[in-house]
């Protein structure tokens, strides 16, 4: 913990205390922005719905209608994005800070926004639902449960929120998130952020260690502006979690883990074909964790649900499989370039997440990436090697796409 001052003389945890020391902070460096930042900065992105969508129920078309949650909404960036990317949402946003609330209400008197409703709430509240509502369709949590001394009670508050179909975004740094590698680096410097001269010194340390973790000086820790530093470098929050810690917290609230984005992306990225049958003897919480303990994320983006039926990957069937239809809706097919055949070289191929700004470059097999591009849910797998007139072991085709499955990147809809 981040916590020096939160142990009783026995050294027990002292919850009270914690709590008001995040209280006290926020109240003091509203996040993310006072200024007028609040309604224009979108260097921030926001989680779209149509990506929690897509990956919580592959195939469903997203309807820009329906209600949104998001939990410890600080001064409101992320609602005012979300508003007005979807103005039929109702969005509802609470924070527990009397003066980030006060700062989202001013500016939404000013932005003329009003398909959100801001109020003060507890996360841990254990009748938050019957003060913010419930049936929520999505739920965004972004950069909050660090500070709240209960993640667990808080993973469940949010659990008794969501609709039976709906979704659970939570946004929480990873162990190799360079604030999490700075502390205690920095503890061998005695820093303070009281005054000018202190916080440009302060400044001057973050970005040698940025230097030191290979982050460019313009972009890293040092560049950050100051009501990031108060809270996220010097202010009281819980040291990060592995995502395997996360995923047990999110089973304890009787929610389903759907996926994390960045552990997805590097192991879409790193993983090697030859390893493939030890890796499917996990289920995909457990491959999940195994990535992140051996790869660590800087950021955890994961979605979780209510229990549901996903469309299984059988391993012991392959003739079972040929007969799904694949479907990529996570990523942007259209603007993947078609391949001609033959199939034979080995290409660059970038895809982009639609809404999030983010970019997947791979390097795959021309006959994949014309596969990928094809699988629209429209067709078997069966029926797809037949049109594209490919020749291909089982074995190959079958490990290729198990690996895209176990990512999220492509999702099976059961046989016509
Ligand atoms: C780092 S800020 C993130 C704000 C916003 N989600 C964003 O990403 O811009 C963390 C926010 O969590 C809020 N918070 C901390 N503990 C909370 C709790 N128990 N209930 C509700 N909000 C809480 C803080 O007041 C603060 O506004």
């Amino acid at each position: 913990m981040n916590t020096p001052n939160n142990s009783d003389s026995e050294g027990h945890f002292d919850f009270v205390s914690f709590s008001n020391a995040v209280q006290t902070q926020f109240e003091a460096s509203p996040f993310p922005f006072e200024d007028e930042k609040v309604l224009s900065d979108q260097t921030w992105k926001i989680i779209p719905p149509n990506w929690f969508n897509a990956i919580g129920r592959p195939g469903k078309p997203f309807y820009d209608r329906g209600k949104f949650l998001v939990a410890g909404c600080g001064t409101g960036n992320e609602a005012f994005n979300i508003a007005r990317a979807f103005p039929n949402l109702e969005v509802v946003a609470f924070d527990a800070s009397k003066k980030a609330i006060e700062i989202a209400h001013k500016w939404q008197k000013a932005s003329g926004i009003n398909n959100i409703h801001f109020l003060q709430e507890d996360l841990l509240n254990p009748n938050l639902s019957q003060s913010v509502g419930y049936n929520f369709d999505w739920i965004s949590c972004h950069e909050v449960l660090a500070y709240v001394y209960d993640p667990q009670a808080a993973i469940i508050n949010l659990a008794n929120c969501l609709s039976p179909e709906g979704c659970l975004y939570i946004g929480v740094k990873g162990t190799f998130h360079p604030t999490v590698r700075l502390t205690p680096a920095i503890s061998l410097f005695s820093l303070k952020m009281d005054s000018p001269e202190q916080v440009k010194r302060t400044r001057e340390v973050l970005c040698v260690c940025d230097n030191l973790m290979g982050i460019p000086i313009d972009k890293g820790i040092g560049a950050q502006p100051e009501s990031y530093l108060k809270t996220h470098v010097f202010g009281v929050h819980h040291d990060s979690f592995p995502l395997h810690t996360w995923i047990e917290i999110i089973h304890n609230a009787g929610l389903q883990y759907i996926n994390s984005l960045y552990t997805s992306m590097s192991f879409l990225q790193l993983q090697d074909n030859r390893f493939f049958d030890i890796l499917t003897e996990l289920d995909l919480p457990t491959l999940h964790s195994l990535i992140d303990h051996c790869n660590p994320s800087f950021f955890h983006m994961i979605i979780a649900a209510k229990p549901r039926v996903i469309p299984p990957f059988a391993p012991a069937d392959k003739n079972e499989l040929l007969r799904w239809r694949p479907l990529v809706d996570l990523w942007d097919r259209s603007k993947v370039p078609a391949v001609q055949p033959p199939y034979t070289q080995v290409l660059d191929v970038t895809f982009d997440i639609p809404g999030l700004y983010r970019q997947l470059p791979l390097k795959l097999s021309s006959y994949l990436i014309e596969f990928l591009r094809r699988s629209d849910g429209s067709r078997s797998v069966a029926q797809l090697v037949a049109e594209m007139g490919i020749e291909i072991k089982p074995e190959e085709l079958f490990s290729a796409l198990a690996r895209f499955y176990f990512t999220s990147l492509l999702n099976f809809l059961p046989p016509l």
